[in-house]
């Protein structure tokens, strides 16, 4: 397994709508491998979820594991959130591509999302809370979206500001 490089906003690729996963693709090893990648990826990040496309491949799959044990790994293929809860969650997220940067991001508490599990099996989650926030977040990006898109532009504009400012200290 190897670690894959995380694609950064502003980076326009990040803005890409991924195509759906053939499922011929399934048995394919390498993309096996490359779910096995996106795991060791956001594990030693670490994250509780990683989208394709952060990993500069547009399609629709993503891995997710919100336990503190690391021992619910899922992947989920071909994602579609069915239902969506009138309850609302507000989290503190953050994202792999935007390190360091945190704001509260209000969503549906509760979802139903559909997806192909790794070797092509249907599956239907109805699920809450952090792995429902999780979740969302992830198709987001599939869609092309960032958790910073979900603030009003001042919370965007300090934001930014922040991941500016990490990244001088980085230099
Ligand atoms: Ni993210």
């Amino acid at each position: 397994m190897s670690l894959l490089p995380i694609l950064e906003y502003p980076h326009p690729r990040l803005r890409t709508v991924a195509r759906p996963v053939d499922v011929d693709q399934l048995h394919d090893p390498a993309f096996q491998r490359l779910l096995d990648d996106m795991f060791e990826t956001m594990y030693e990040a670490p994250g509780i979820g990683l989208a394709a496309t952060q990993v500069d491949t547009h399609q629709r799959f993503m891995v997710i594991d919100v336990t503190e044990g690391r021992e619910q790994p899922l992947a989920f293929i071909n994602p579609v959130i069915r239902e969506r809860s009138v309850d609302l969650r507000l989290h503190q997220e953050g994202c792999l591509s935007i390190p360091g940067v945190f704001a509260d991001v209000t969503r549906p508490d509760g979802i139903v999302v559909e997806a192909l599990d790794r070797h092509g099996k249907p599956f239907e989650l109805r699920v809450d809370g952090l792995l429902a926030t999780c979740v969302q977040h992830e198709v987001d990006h599939l869609d092309g979206k960032l958790f910073i898109d979900h603030l009003s532009a001042l919370k965007r504009d300090r934001a930014i500001k922040k991941l500016d400012k990490l990244r001088k200290g980085r230099d």
